[in-house]
């Protein structure tokens, strides 16, 4: 878990702004939820057998005796809060959230136990115009934040009866080859043979290579849906790569599942990462609707910028005020608001110190002006302003000409 201090702060704030202005101009609304939540709400809604619910969350008891868990991820709070507040009342809602999320991960680069994510849901359609808009989305936020390297990879996981009989496939296949597990393969054989499918084993590949493909059991629905998918990426001009062995890790998936990967940042190499859940409204309590979202980690972003070069655009200081005398300092006060009412940005040296040593830190604080306020100005009701960064005379001018000057 990690302060974030003000020189890598600049970089989030970039990220944070430039996001919530793009979420918003596509039409998603800012939701906030609880860090909080029962436990057994991402138990229902991740999944019992998933490496956040068995091994990552972080759960206690209250002192009320109530399970409660840190939220390791926003979809299933967002619709719980949904259902709660009966949010669909009217029709479809496109929803965003950001902020901490907790994983009780082993840290490294790119991994921490608390992290922070940016989240959309889009709840209620059905076509796969959504999937597609939101991949679009987070292809034009990398562009706006100035990033190239990032691939797009994309897959179906079909219905749920489609991954029932790929799983049953898959089962029979290894069986068939006994021989050819690794320790792992056959102590997973019966209770998670996908993840087998993942194995990094050099003496498993072939045997990988040629196990059953989930894609070969797609029923027709979904594979009209991906189709369609494809198609309008095709259209909006987005590379990208169909994965059959992307996956994901959550229980509420179907369909398309997609992730943005680079591999700038080593092993944690996925920046975002969604898909569909049309079960989960339903199972959650809700009346059947369909759902499509997705959440990127801001650290890993972040990282991915720096890797980049890129740098918060940050906003330079117009002036930097200075002054000497109790009048000065309530003139110089006075000035510096006016100024700020006039757009400028102004910051006025708080405390004591001689003129040279404020003019140092004027010249430091990167000010194109220093405007000097002592007991002439007060009295002639001006001000002395001096270029720091442009050749160029100090003058004493009014606040008008003042304005004028530091706008032109
Ligand atoms: P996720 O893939 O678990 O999906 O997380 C999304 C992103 O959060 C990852 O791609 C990664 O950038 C970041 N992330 C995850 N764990 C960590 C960590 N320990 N440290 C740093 N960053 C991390 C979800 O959470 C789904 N709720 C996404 C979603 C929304 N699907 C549908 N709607």
């Amino acid at each position: 878990m990690n302060d974030i201090l003000p020189d890598e702060a600049a970089l989030w704030m970039f990220v944070e702004q430039t996001t919530r202005q793009l979420l918003t101009s596509y039409g998603y609304g800012n939701i906030r939820m609880p860090v909080v939540e029962e436990t057994r709400l991402f138990n229902r809604s991740i999944g019992e057998v998933t490496d956040i619910v068995e091994k990552e969350m972080y759960t206690f008891n209250d002192r009320n005796g109530d399970s409660l868990t840190l939220r390791p991820e926003g979809t299933a709070g967002c619709v719980r809060a949904v259902l709660e507040h009966n949010l669909l009342y009217d029709g479809p809602k496109k929803l965003f959230y950001e902020g901490p999320m907790f994983r009780y991960e082993r840290p490294q680069k790119g991994r921490y136990r608390q992290f922070h994510q940016f989240g959309a849901e889009a709840l209620g359609f059905a076509g796969p115009e959504i999937d597609a808009e939101q991949i679009v989305m987070l292809g034009r936020l990398w562009r706006q934040l100035g990033l190239t390297e990032v691939e797009l990879q994309i897959n179906s996981i079909g219905d749920s009866e489609a991954r029932a009989q790929h799983r049953a496939a898959l089962v029979r296949y290894f069986e068939s080859h006994q021989d050819q597990l690794d320790e792992d393969a056959r102590r997973r054989l019966y209770t998670n043979p996908l993840r087998t499918l993942d194995s990094k084993n050099p003496a498993m590949q072939a045997l990988v290579e040629d196990a059953p493909k989930l894609a070969d059991y797609l029923g027709d629905e979904a594979r009209a849906h991906f189709e369609r998918l494809q198609s309008l990426l095709n259209a909006a001009g987005l590379a990208y790569r169909v994965n059959p062995r992307l996956v994901r890790g959550f229980d509420y998936y179907n369909r398309t599942v997609f992730e943005w990967v680079t591999t700038k940042l080593g092993a944690q190499g996925t920046i975002a990462g969604g898909g569909r859940y049309d079960g989960l409204v339903e199972q959650l309590g809700g009346k059947p609707q369909p759902a499509c979202g997705f959440a990127f980690g801001t650290e890993r972003l972040v990282l991915l910028l720096r890797e980049h070069d890129v740098k918060a655009p940050s906003r330079q200081l117009d002036v930097y005020i200075i002054h000497a005398g109790e009048s000065a300092a309530a003139y110089a006060m006075q000035s510096a608001e006016r100024l700020r009412d006039a757009g400028v940005a102004a910051q006025m040296h708080c405390g004591v110190g001689s003129f040279k040593a404020q003019m140092k830190k004027a010249d430091a604080s990167g000010a194109r002006f220093a405007i000097i306020v002592g007991d002439d100005e007060v009295a002639a009701a001006e001000l002395s302003l001096k270029p720091l960064r442009e050749p160029g005379e100090q003058q004493r001018l009014s606040l008008d000409a003042v304005i004028a000057r530091i706008g032109s």
